[in-house]
């Protein structure tokens, strides 16, 4: 994943580190996007709707618990059949073969990096051509039962027709690119990035969890299903992208194009792709389910003023002009609060009813807080105490690049910056903008600089001015908060049932129940392409961390999967499709 979140929450009552967030690397876009998208084939499919009761979330009322749990759902029609997978996945011979798939994947590397040229013109984008003739070999009964689309080259969509077409499809997404290896850091790996080996417990290489291990996952479990003579009532589509972790320009911007203009809008009851998985928090494994994505802007902040030689300096130049905005950026972070209605709120009322190790005085007023403001500020001092936890609930600004001045002796013409913003769900890039331009206008003022705040003049541009101040968005367009996705509907059900159930199947009845929750991605995946394909976005790998099994890192050296976590993965892949294609009013 792009940025991929680290959701593991830990609070001073567990101890008193707080959780790192992983791997940062600025994804800078393609700013031009060339889609080669020639599909019509419109079809729509309608929506069946026979209403369902779903519990509601909230407890407005002091009897209402604050996170609905669903019951498990387990596959009742193919019910044998899912018997009978579920038991596969825990042979030693499945096992093997399981390894050797994901492993066979790992070997190919399709590394993605910013700032590629088109399909058909970079010459690095070849390493995906083995990648498809690898899946072909690996899986020739999705190839022969599936239909195969390749949109822009590399894209891969894959139709499983049910036979029900009155059904939405579900929708499955993964990438098949990785984050690039740093040749020098070859070395400092376990076992090379590359080599796909599994050690008798994991499975080690770059792509091994981010984001083989869903693809793999996926083509795995419909490849059984098909071994099992399962055919599908609701069909099933998968998209894979490649350029990810790149931010997606030529992949998932050219799905997406291809998906809208095939299905339609609103076209799939549910698409799932990667995102948090089943996590420790506060001592208790939760499995996120992602239902939120912040936005995403970088500010450029530049100065202009007269050059000149330096001994004879004017008493701020661009770069001290600069950097006393810099400061004034730092002096004024955002005010963040806990809000009602939002996800991160939501996220705060199911760990206060979930997990056991909270202070019951949060506990109480997490209760209290879906009508006092007074027991609401509890709940966020509490939270808040975890930086991360505090990042996800609002915007934030990190100031990540800056340049300027050429010479020793000269006086910089020019000085600039980027600042880098995640904006909270509830926000927009509109209000992030206006915040920015708000906030420099009286450095404007003083430094006597004439003001363009994203192609605005706030200033009078005719009066005499010592220089200019201009903010821009720099590298790509903005990215708006993603949509919101109902955690009140009968997708969520599902899927949490189907989380459960899958959690249940490989473990011990006393351990056997895991609460499942909302939560915010902090990064960003190729869902932002997704919105119109469905408004039940979900971001979750069903990716057991939660108890001792280490998640294994991403984005850097000694990337690896535990094998028993990656089965487990296969499980729930295979408990969805039947869970989804059972559910007739999904
Ligand atoms: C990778 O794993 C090896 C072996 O456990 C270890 O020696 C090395 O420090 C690890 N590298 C990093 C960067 O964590
Ligand atoms: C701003 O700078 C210009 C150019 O140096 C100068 O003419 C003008 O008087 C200054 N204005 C103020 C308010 O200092
Ligand atoms: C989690 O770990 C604890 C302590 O090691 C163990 O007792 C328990 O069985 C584990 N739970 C699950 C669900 O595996």
């Amino acid at each position: 994943m792009n940025e991929k979140s680290d959701s593991g929450l830990s609070l001073p009552s567990q101890s008193p580190s707080i959780n790192d967030t992983r791997s940062k690397s600025t994804a800078s876009r393609a700013k031009t996007v060339i889609c080669v998208t020639l599909f019509i084939l419109a079809q729509c499919l309608f929506w069946k709707h026979t209403g369902f009761n779903v519990p509601s979330f909230g407890g407005k009322q002091s009897s209402e618990s604050l996170c609905p749990q669903a019951t498990e759902i387990f596959p009742q029609k193919n019910g044998k059949n899912w018997q009978h997978l579920s038991e596969t996945f825990s042979t030693d011979d499945f096992k093997k073969r399981a390894v050797n798939l994901l492993g066979g994947a790992v070997r190919i590397p399709t590394e993605s990096y910013d700032g590629m040229d088109p399909v058909g013109i970079d010459p690095r984008w070849d390493a995906f051509g083995p990648f498809h003739d690898y899946l072909l070999r690996s899986f020739p009964l999705v190839h022969s039962n599936l239909k195969l689309t390749k949109v822009n080259t590399y894209g891969l969509v894959f139709h499983w027709q049910g036979s029900n077409s009155d059904l939405k499809p579900i929708l499955l997404a993964a990438h098949q690119d990785v984050v690039p290896v740093h040749p020098d850091t070859v070395n400092e790996w376990k076992f090379p990035p590359y080599s796909g080996y599994f050690d008798g417990k994991r499975l080690w290489g770059r792509g091994s969890l981010d984001d083989k291990s869903g693809l793999i996952g996926i083509m795995t479990s419909i490849e059984l299903l098909l071994e099992n003579k399962f055919e599908p009532t609701r069909s099933v589509v998968l998209a894979f992208g490649f350029d990810e972790e790149a931010s997606g320009p030529y992949g998932a911007a050219c799905l997406a194009d291809y998906l809208l203009l095939t299905y339609g809008k609103d076209a799939f009851a549910l698409l799932i792709d990667e995102g948090s998985g089943i996590e420790n928090k506060l001592g208790t494994p939760f499995a996120t389910l992602g239902v939120a994505e912040k936005g995403y802007t970088d500010v450029r902040v530049e100065i202009t003023s007269p050059g000149g030689h330096s001994s004879l300096p004017p008493p701020h130049t661009s770069i001290g002009m600069l950097s006393a905005i810099l400061v004034h950026f730092e002096s004024n972070p955002f005010g963040v609060h806990l809000k009602r209605d939002t996800p991160i709120y939501w996220m705060a009322q199911c760990l206060a009813e979930h997990a056991p190790s909270l202070p019951s005085d949060v506990k109480n007023a997490a209760k209290k807080s879906a009508t006092s403001d007074k027991a609401l500020k509890v709940v966020e001092e509490y939270f808040f105490q975890s930086s991360m936890f505090k990042s996800l609930a609002g915007s934030t600004q990190a100031i990540d690049l800056t340049g300027g001045g050429v010479k020793s002796n000269a006086l910089p013409e020019q000085a600039w910056a980027v600042v880098n913003h995640r904006i909270a769900t509830e926000s927009s890039l509109d209000a992030l903008k206006s915040r920015d331009t708000a906030l420099l206008q009286s450095l404007a003022i003083q430094f006597n600089l004439t003001y363009n705040a994203f192609g605005v003049s706030q200033s009078d541009e005719d009066a005499p001015a010592y220089g200019t101040l201009t903010l821009s968005e720099t590298f790509h367009e903005g990215l708006e908060p993603a949509p919101i996705t109902p955690i009140d509907e009968l997708p969520y059900q599902l899927l949490s049932g189907t989380i459960k159930a899958t959690y249940k199947t490989r473990r011990s009845p006393e351990h056997a129940n895991i609460p499942v929750i909302p939560g915010i991605m902090s990064g960003n995946t190729d869902t932002r392409y997704y919105w119109d394909l469905t408004k039940h976005i979900f971001r979750y790998n069903h990716y057991n961390a939660g108890n001792g099994t280490s998640l294994g890192k991403v984005h850097t050296v000694n990337e690896s999967i535990n094998v028993d976590a990656f089965l487990e993965m296969i499980l729930f892949f295979t408990t969805l499709i039947l869970n989804a294609d059972e559910s007739m009013s999904l």
